[in-house]
């Protein structure tokens, strides 16, 4: 395919594993508001334990020519994520931070990947382009089916992004220049596709406590 940017070719390559993720019975019901609140919650503590192994492993590799344009200070989620779960669960949030198996594998994977430049981004990617993305849908769904105020949501607000459309392009051109050649540009959507496996992994972890949620 001519004309192609490597970000277009991503995304293309990734559309179907990313489906698989998103039709995952534990979104599905959360964001049709069928559930509990605290299957919100539950999501919340999963995703907090990805990103405190991500971000100081982005943290680390600032230095590098290939991740430094990336590790971007305005997508920073740890903070966001742990006042959400403050103001969910009080101050002995950090008591109820039990990883899933799941999420054990996952944060496992984010640590390998972490010296390997075109690894860490694939899943930098993955956390803040669908962050910015389907995210952005996500945080009005379920403020909606959870009374919550969308500013009550931070995991997935950006103050330092004031157009996630524009930072979306952004980032989409940032791929595009990242310096790597055919066999490395395989290896990266291989690593994005493994990550999506990894997301629907975790949601059919959760997946498991449905029936306590249900409502
Ligand atoms: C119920 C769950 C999900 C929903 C509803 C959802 C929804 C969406 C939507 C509407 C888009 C925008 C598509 C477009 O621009 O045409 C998108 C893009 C994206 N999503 Fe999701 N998504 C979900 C789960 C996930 C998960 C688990 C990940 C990975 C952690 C993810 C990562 C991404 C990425 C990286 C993009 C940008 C793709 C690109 O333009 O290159 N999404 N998502």
């Amino acid at each position: 395919m001519t004309g192609e940017g490597f970000a277009a070719r991503l995304r293309r390559e990734t559309a179907q594993a990313h489906a698989g993720a998103e039709r995952s019975p534990f979104m599905a019901e959360l964001l049709a508001g069928d559930l509990a609140p605290e299957a919100l919650t539950a999501l919340l503590l999963q995703v907090h334990h990805l990103y405190a192994v991500l971000e100081p492993a982005v943290d680390a590799m600032r230095g590098d020519v290939v991740v430094a344009p990336f590790a971007d200070e305005h997508l920073r989620r740890l903070p966001a994520v742990s006042e959400d779960l403050r103001a969910r669960l009080g101050e002995g949030w950090r008591s109820h931070l039990v990883p899933l198996p799941a999420t054990e594998r996952y944060a496992q994977r984010l640590q390998e990947v972490a010296g390997w430049p075109g690894g860490l981004v694939a899943h930098h990617y993955l956390r803040y382009l669908g962050d910015l993305s389907g995210g952005q849908v996500v945080r009005r769904l379920l403020a909606r089916a959870y009374g919550v105020a969308e500013e009550e949501l931070r995991s997935w607000d950006f103050p330092g992004v004031p157009s996630p459309k524009r930072y979306r392009d952004h980032y989409r051109s940032l791929l595009d220049a990242a310096p790597w050649d055919e066999a490395e540009r395989d290896r990266v959507v291989a690593e994005a596709s493994r990550g999506y496996r990894l997301n629907e992994d975790l949601f059919a972890d959760l997946g498991g406590s449905l029936p306590a949620w249900r409502r």
